[in-house]
């Protein structure tokens, strides 16, 4: 990777995933920059060296930024101000009750720029925020500077981020796309400097406009997301007429207009971004008086898909009252410990109101505020992934982290009460389970594997033998 002949000096609000990511980003590519967020307590770690979130390859990343003297964290608006000759905005923008984008945050950051801003300076909205903000956030700044009575210099500039937790660190050191929405030629001139390192060709800087550049991070997320909501959909399909999710999908993967990605049946999406930003872009349709139907569809399916897994487990028992529930997995997606809107949570809330036990493995959250006040007998997280099977009716399958990969199925069939496997990725799909005692219940996979299937005898009884007498 290349790095920068004339370093800029970057300052960078916000020190989540989005902000602490670039921020270190920006500084291994040679760039001097403050990271500055309202969390004392985070800040405070950072200059410890701890990240306060897990995301491969940072925590080792931030600590080589901060040797070089090229990264460093802060508090102060005042000393991030100064500091920088592009500020960038990577606060939250998390959804109000009716579903739109709440911007409070970014325009708290843009009106202390406004206040404190004594030099020129390019102001970049990095959160993810509807069509319009960049003007919002110029009106902020530009407040901000009436207030304090000053006249300032300052250009605006969208610049979306489509980095994925869990691979976060590549894909902002490894863009497929950066992009740049501004009319403003020296916002244009900095940014497309500051980011020329990480652009592996001319093709991966997108100029655009403002509006153009902030709709594109809606609509890719609202693309991802149809896909995987189309996908349980006709695995939902699949369960009803007979047919197999993950054959549908072999083939459609190997259509190349296709291609294989997000195209998983499962239990659902979640995460910090699919479902706020789905419901932002709803909102910003109804804003234009415009319905925008298909996207409405993929939340409902999304729903109606995180309640999957448990009536499969409902059909099987018939109730859940008393039943010991295992749950692997509990972070919205592999290789991160984000639970923001994870579908787990919205296992673990039904099945304590059905009256079932859980008992839970993840391997990265061992805590969950939300059921912080149930009681361990009724709800807890252990360490080890067999641990929480012991003794258990079912085990959901809700995260696909690799390491459930191999599955011990002779320890689940010895220490389970009875075994249901609810694999809500369809992970172990091809697993063959021949003649134990298992039930395994996939997404939109009604050849599922169940003892029945060899008759009250199993396989090696009666209708074992005549099976195998006629095959
Ligand atoms: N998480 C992702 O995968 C992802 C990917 C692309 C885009 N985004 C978007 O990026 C934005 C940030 O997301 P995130 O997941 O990093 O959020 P986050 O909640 O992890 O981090 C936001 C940080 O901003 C800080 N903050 C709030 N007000 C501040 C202020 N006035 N000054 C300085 N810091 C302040 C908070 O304390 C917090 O640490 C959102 O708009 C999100 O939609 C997120």
């Amino acid at each position: 990777m290349r790095s920068v002949d004339n370093p800029i000096k970057v300052s960078v609000f916000g020190a989540g995933y989005v902000g602490l990511v670039s921020a270190t980003g920006l500084a291994a590519i040679g760039h001097q920059v403050v990271c500055i967020d309202v969390d004392a307590e985070r800040v405070e770690r950072l200059m410890l060296g701890e990240v306060p979130f897990y995301e491969p390859g940072l925590s080792e990343l931030v600590t080589e930024c901060v040797a070089t003297g090229r990264l460093r964290f802060t508090t102060s608006s005042h000393d991030a101000i100064a500091h920088g000759e592009v500020l960038m905005i990577g606060v939250g923008t998390p959804p109000l009750l009716d579903g739109s984008a709440d911007l409070s945050q970014v325009i708290n950051v843009a009106q202390t720029i406004g206040g404190l801003l004594d030099h020129f300076a390019v102001v970049v909205v990095k959160s993810t925020v509807p069509v319009g903000t960049s003007d919002i956030v110029r009106q902020a700044v530009a407040d901000g500077a009436r207030a304090s009575g000053e006249a300032i210099d300052f250009a605006v500039a969208s610049n979306p981020e489509f980095l994925k937790e869990g691979d976060a660190v590549r894909d902002f050191m490894q863009p497929d796309r950066i992009v740049i929405g501004s009319s403003d030629a020296r916002a244009i001139e900095i940014l497309s400097a500051m980011y020329a390192p990480l652009c592996s060709s001319p093709k991966v800087l997108m100029v655009m406009s403002e509006r153009s550049s902030e709709l594109c991070k809606y609509a890719s997320n609202a693309m991802l997301a149809t896909r995987i909501s189309f996908m349980n959909e006709i695995a939902k399909l699949s369960d009803a007429v007979g047919a197999d999710v993950i054959d549908v999908q072999r083939v459609m993967a190997a259509d190349p207009r296709i291609g294989s990605k997000y195209l998983s049946a499962g239990a659902g999406f979640g995460g910090s971004c699919f479902p706020k930003d789905l419901r932002a872009i709803v909102a910003m349709g109804n804003d234009n008086d415009m319905n925008l139907n298909l996207i409405k569809s993929v939340i409902e399916v999304n729903d109606a898909q995180q309640n999957v897994l448990l009536d499969k487990a409902l059909q099987h028992f018939g109730s859940l009252k008393g039943k010991r529930c295992a749950i692997w997995g509990l972070s919205f997606k592999p290789e991160t410990d984000d639970i923001r809107d994870a579908p787990a949570l919205t296992l673990i809330r039904r099945l304590l109101a059905e009256g079932a036990t859980v008992v839970a493995h993840d391997p990265l959250v061992k805590w969950l505020p939300m059921f912080s006040s149930i009681a361990p007998n009724l709800f807890e997280i252990v360490d080890c992934q067999y641990d929480a099977v012991v003794d258990a009716d079912v085990l959901f399958l809700v995260t696909e982290w690799k390491q459930f990969r191999e599955l011990d199925a002779d320890r689940l069939v010895r220490d389970m009460r009875e075994c249901l496997i609810v694999d809500g990725r369809n992970l172990w799909h091809d697993k063959d389970f021949g003649a134990m005692p298992v039930t395994y219940l996939g997404v939109g996979r009604s050849s599922s594997h169940s003892p029945a299937e060899f008759g009250e005898f199993g396989e090696f009884g009666e209708l074992g033998e005549l099976r195998k007498l006629v095959s």
